[in-house]
């Protein structure tokens, strides 16, 4: 496997370390899992020294890579015409499906098992902005065929995991041309996939019913904004985003990432949980084909879990790096 790995700016260098170290115990393990690592610059540190935020060289990497393992960037707002290299990267390597999946862990709130499918290239992150000193404005831009393909990859997933519905998230009602042509689209695609119902609703329903019945839901899917507002939201169910990883899939290429951002708060405490960025290692390892070691970090993450094994935000008093050696012990105790 050749894993891009990109720190970033902040805690994200700092869990991608320790998702590193995970990486090297278990691709020792049988059978072995032979390991390159390559290693690129990106973010603001990286803007600092070149004076662009996805050098040239970082880009063909993640393009040439089996899967990346990415960690956090960090975007000041004031940077004129600055643009986050996250959002260049899936777009640049049309990453159109952003996938969180949201589950149950010991000691969190029981019974919920839904994957977020966010369109991940358009919508409001097009990019297409301007403004005058007394008028400012963002198109929303939703095509036919991004629609297409984010509703499919959604029923596809669907089938996969045995779901019989999926939710399609929306505000028709309002945004009756971008939304109307996503639902609409959507709805075109589902009746291809008569085993599974397709359920219409609108954005503001699903922010409440996340909390009402979280249990409601399996598979949803959105448009680009919308998906990062609920994923956030619907990660605090189940332990917060110190345990939220996430996937940017394309049809050339993966790219892996916790949910979270860079912390500047929690820069050099010692205190970040890697929780985030070793599940999401977990989710590359899937992506090359090496479920059983997805597995096996998976059960550890629970075990730590459930024995407390954990940094601050989760109830615990381990350092960074103590709870990455905790996690390794489980590892190693269930290999
Ligand atoms: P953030 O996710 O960095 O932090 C939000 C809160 O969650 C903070 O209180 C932080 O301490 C806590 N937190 C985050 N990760 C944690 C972890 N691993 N363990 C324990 N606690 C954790 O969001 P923010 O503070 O709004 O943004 C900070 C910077 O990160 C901004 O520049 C923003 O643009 C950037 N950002 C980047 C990404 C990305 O690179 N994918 C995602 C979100 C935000
Ligand atoms: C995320 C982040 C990004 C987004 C930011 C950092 C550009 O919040 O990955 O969810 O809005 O997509
Ligand atoms: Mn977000």
């Amino acid at each position: 496997m050749r894993l891009a790995v990109l720190g970033g700016d902040g805690i994200g260098a700092e869990v991608t370390r320790e998702a590193v170290r995970v990486l090297e115990v278990v691709a020792k393990l049988h059978p072995p899992l032979e390991l390159e690592l390559c290693y690129g610059e990106i973010g603001l540190g990286a803007f600092e020294k070149y004076g662009h935020p996805l050098p040239e060289a970082t880009l063909e990497m993640v393009r040439t890579a089996d899967a990346t393992l990415f960690g956090a960037v960090t975007t000041p707002p004031h940077i004129a015409g600055y643009r986050s290299p996250i959002l260049s990267l899936r777009q640049k390597l049309e990453l159109y499906a952003n996938v969180r999946r949201i589950r149950s862990r010991p000691g969190t709130r029981p019974g919920i098992d839904m994957v977020i499918v966010r369109e991940n290239t358009e919508g409001l992150y097009a990019g297409r902005e301007r403004s005058s000193p007394d008028e400012a404005v963002t198109e929303r831009v939703i095509t036919r065929s991004a629609s297409e393909r984010i509703v499919r990859y959604a029923l596809e997933l669907a089938r996969a995991r045995g779901d019989r519905r999926v939710t399609l998230v929306h505000k028709a009602n309002v945004l009756r041309e971008t939304c109307g042509l996503f639902r609409r689209v959507g709805r075109e695609v589902a009746t291809h996939y008569p085993e599974i119902e397709l359920e219409d609703m609108l954005v503001d329903t699903c922010a409440m019913e996340l909390i009402r019945a979280p249990e409601r839901f399996s598979v949803i899917v959105t448009t680009n904004l919308f998906g990062d507002i609920l994923s956030d939201e619907a990660c605090m169910l189940v332990g917060g985003l110190g345990l939220a990883a996430s996937g940017n899939i394309g049809d050339r290429a993966g790219l892996f990432e916790p949910v979270h951002g860079s912390a500047p708060d929690l820069q050099s405490t010692g205190r970040a949980n890697p929780l985030a960025a070793i599940l999401s290692l977990a989710l590359a390892l899937e992506h090359v084909e090496r479920t059983d070691l997805a597995v096996l970090v998976e059960g550890a993450v629970d075990r730590a879990l459930h024995t407390g094994s954990v940094t601050p935000d989760l109830g615990g008093k381990l350092s960074t790096r103590e709870a990455t050696d905790a996690l390794i012990a489980e590892i190693e105790a269930a290999a």
